[in-house]
This record gives structure tokens, C-alpha cells and sequence, in this order.
């Protein structure tokens, strides 16, 4: 299991928190937020079936940002068999963005859960009319593909993806951890503690 809260670096003194939707003592408050970003922003951020989001609570597909305990944005994902990361849905409220919360978002979800899966792509479609395609590229996305969105909207789709295979990989050690030198017992000088 990821942590089930952790707290993303901070340049101030204000405290900021990811909560994980599973552990969340107030999970209910959690779903208010996403219904009132359905309601605000849905055709940024889509429209989910009824229960969507309980049901990623108890999948632990679903966790939120808190500022100074004042709840702010979240994120909803999936994974899929081919280990890729699917965001299908991230949202912060008008009043905090472009103050880092939603790489904040990213970041826990690429260190906690990607890591955690071994997966190596995050990817999200985003409308082509959106702000939100030039949020992406500066959190290390690259646009790799478009297609047709539903045909009563007649909104081209980019794709998105963040590749993360390299950043997986466990760091080589350094040379003496990885081949530490071969102490001989019989000719090394005595330790100054004994
Ligand atoms: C998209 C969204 C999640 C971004 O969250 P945010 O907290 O405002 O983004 P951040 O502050 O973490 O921004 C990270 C970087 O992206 C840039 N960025 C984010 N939104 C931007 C915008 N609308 N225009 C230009 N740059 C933007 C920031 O300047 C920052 O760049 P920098 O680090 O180089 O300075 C937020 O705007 C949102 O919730 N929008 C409505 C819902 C939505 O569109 N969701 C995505 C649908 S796919």
C-alpha cells in the first residue's frame, strides 16, 4: 500500500498534505469536492458514472491535497494490464491554481503509485480547447497523439504521456557500494577503538 498521507515540499510555511481517498476520515467531504468539480468544470474534467468515486475510494484509486488542512484539488486514476497509469480526472479549485498544486498531484501520484506498480507511463486525454494542455507539458508530459472526442461535441482530444521507465529504475550505487573493497582481516591495521 502507498503511504496514506504525505506531505509534497513546500516553499512557504504552509502545510500541504495528500490524503489518500482510502484513509480518509473525511471521505465524505472528499466526495462533495468531486461533485462540486462535476458540477463547476465537468466539461474539463468529464462526467463519471454515479458511485464513480466511491468506488475508486475503496480501490485507492482516488486521493485529494489538502493546504493548511483546507481541502484544494484531488486526482483520480486507474491503471491498466499494460502498466500504464490512466489520469482520468484532475482537478483544483479556481481559487488555487497556478500555485503548484496540481504538480504536487502528479508527483504524489507518479512516487507513490507508479513506483509502487512499476508502472511506466502516466497518460491523460485532454480536450484541445482546454488551459489545461499548457499544464502538462510543464509537468513533464509530452503530447503524443490526438483523436476524435464524442461526435455530438466535435472536440479533438490530445493525448498526453509521461514517460517514466528511466526514473523507475532503481539508481545504480556508486562504484565503492556497489564493489566494496576487500578489507584482508589478517593484514589490516587495528581499529583506534579497540
Ligand atoms: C489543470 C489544473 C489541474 C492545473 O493545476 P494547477 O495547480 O493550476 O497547476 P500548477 O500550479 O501545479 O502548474 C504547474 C505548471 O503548469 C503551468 N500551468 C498550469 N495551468 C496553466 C495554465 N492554465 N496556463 C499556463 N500555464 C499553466 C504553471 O504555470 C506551472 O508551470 P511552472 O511550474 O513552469 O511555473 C487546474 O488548472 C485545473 O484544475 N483546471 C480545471 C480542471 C481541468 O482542466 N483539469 C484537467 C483536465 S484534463
Amino acid at each position: 500500500m502507498p503511504p496514506e498521507s504525505s506531505e509534497p515540499p513546500t516553499t512557504t510555511s504552509d502545510t500541504l498534505e495528500i490524503v489518500e481517498a482510502a484513509a480518509d476520515v473525511h471521505q465524505q467531504d472528499l466526495i462533495k469536492l468531486c461533485d462540486h468539480a462535476i458540477i463547476n468544470d465537468g466539461n474539463a474534467i468529464g462526467f463519471l458514472p454515479w458511485g464513480a468515486y466511491t468506488d475508486a475510494c475503496n480501490h485507492n484509486r482516488l486521493f485529494s491535497l489538502l493546504r493548511n488542512s483546507d481541502r484544494v484539488g484531488f486526482l483520480l486514476w486507474s491503471s491498466n494490464p499494460l502498466r500504464e497509469i490512466r489520469i482520468l480526472q484532475i482537478w483544483i479549485r479556481s481559487d488555487a491554481r497556478l500555485i503548484e498544486h496540481g504538480r504536487a498531484l502528479i508527483e504524489h501520484l507518479q512516487n507513490a503509485h507508479a513506483r509502487k506498480l512499476r508502472s511506466w507511463q502516466l497518460r491523460a486525454w485532454v480536450a484541445e480547447d482546454l488551459a489545461a494542455n499548457l499544464f502538462w507539458p510543464q509537468v513533464g508530459f509530452l503530447r503524443t497523439g490526438w483523436r476524435w472526442g464524442r461526435a455530438q461535441r466535435g472536440r479533438r482530444h490530445n493525448l498526453w504521456c509521461k514517460p517514466l521507465t528511466a526514473a523507475m529504475s532503481p539508481p545504480s550505487p556508486p562504484p565503492d557500494v556497489q564493489r566494496p573493497a576487500q578489507l584482508d582481516l589478517a593484514t589490516a591495521p587495528p581499529s583506534p577503538h579497540h
